[in-house]
């Protein structure tokens, strides 16, 4: 075990195969971009699958997070969480807008929504929480507060490919939502994203946009940019979609085996999801209590040693990179919660066909002293 290493995740990929008659398509029409078959069969299937009435795929989730800013023409500021991928954050600065950062729940470790109107300015245009691991923010708290103050809402829903909470798809909240299919996504398609939209009108603009702001074959009247997905991850994503379940089912026994072995083990917590119908197991995130035998780092750096890569998402937060941090917008005693959960979490090593044996070993290498 000791010789190969354990990654935090591995890509679901089909049998190449399979892969092979939709390449032998794509070389036959020579169409490799630009809104072809694949691409359209995609958005139509993922509409179904999602079960969200607008899709527009893209390059890749933060593109989809700038485009998303733009098609709502925010500005001024955006709400967001520093317990995030930097992506996130990233999003905003290149809109040039200011993020702001509130803190999280300790709970769903999602944007805390009673602290978010504190934060609301003359300025504040739109909100951006993420469904951190894919557990689902407080929608409705977030909806209320948004309607109050006449704000957008922006998920960032890298995370929650395929999550229903009590009301159905989480997609389908807040204005727009952005989804990543990045090779360490349960859904890939090598790279990619897509943006969920609830109208015709703002699927059109989202599509433009994404297409350098064209309307029609000479009239440019955005400015856009070039967010395109291309005809090969569109036929990935196809392959994907038919075993995408079994493979949130395979997770879904991976996360219980976790927590079983881990469950006894003093010091351990193990996360809980809260509000979720439907989970898809991206992650395995484990805290590190003051009352473990080791610190979060020294676990950690067992862990490498023994051969196995977690990741401590999200350590550092994103408050803590220097271009946040000379923003100077936020003090960091306003974002308590965060920086403690930054300081403890690890997420373990979490794929499909991740046999029981590796999951026994990660689990004795944390048990044993
Ligand atoms: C929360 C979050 N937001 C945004 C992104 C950016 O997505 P991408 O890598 O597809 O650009 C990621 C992951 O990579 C993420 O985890």
């Amino acid at each position: 075990m000791k010789n190969s290493r354990i990654f935090v995740t591995k890509p679901s990929l089909p049998d190449l195969k399979d892969l092979v008659p939709y390449l032998e398509k794509i070389w036959e029409s020579k169409i490799i971009s630009n809104n072809g078959p694949f691409h359209k069969q995609l958005e139509d299937e993922l509409c179904k699958f999602l079960d969200v009435p607008y899709i527009s795929l893209v390059s890749n989730g933060t593109i989809g997070l700038i485009i998303a800013l733009n098609t709502l023409k925010i500005k001024g500021e955006v709400i967001t969480t520093p317990y995030s991928f930097v992506a996130t954050a990233h999003s905003i600065m290149w809109n040039k807008v200011k993020p702001i950062f509130v803190d999280i729940d300790k709970n769903t470790l999602n944007i805390d929504p009673k602290k978010i109107e504190a934060s609301i300015t003359h300025k504040t245009s739109a909100i951006m929480p993420v469904h951190v691991y894919g557990n689902p923010c407080d929608v409705d708290a977030i909806e209320s507060i948004a309607e109050k103050y006449n704000l957008k809402v922006i998920y960032d829903a890298s995370h929650a490919f395929g999550v229903r909470c009590h009301c159905g798809s989480i997609l389908n909240h807040g204005d727009l939502s952005v989804l990543s299919f990045h090779a360490t996504k349960v859904f890939n398609t090598f790279e990619g994203g897509a943006i969920i939209s609830k109208d015709e009108i703002t699927k059109k603009r989202i599509d433009q946009l994404k297409n350098f702001g064209f309307k029609g074959e000479v009239k440019v009247d955005e400015t856009g940019i070039n967010g395109k997905m291309n005809e090969f991850s569109a036929a990935l994503g196809l392959l994907q979609l038919k075993q995408i379940n079994n493979d949130i089912k395979m997770r879904r026994n991976i996360d219980q085996q976790y927590r079983k072995n881990l469950k006894n083990i003093q010091g351990i917590t193990c996360f809980s999801y809260s509000n979720m119908e439907k989970g898809n197991y991206s992650y395995f995130p484990i805290f590190v209590e003051d009352n473990y035998f080791l610190t979060r780092d020294q676990l950690y750096e067992r862990l490498k040693n023994n051969g196995i890569n977690g990741r401590r998402y999200f350590y550092p937060l994103i408050t803590d990179f220097p271009m946040y941090k000379n923003l100077k917008n936020h003090s960091d005693k306003d974002l308590l919660v965060a920086k403690k959960v930054a300081s403890k979490v690890i997420c373990l090593p979490i794929y499909d066909n991740m046999k029981t044996e590796t999951i026994n070993f990660i689990s004795n290498i944390i048990s044993n002293k």
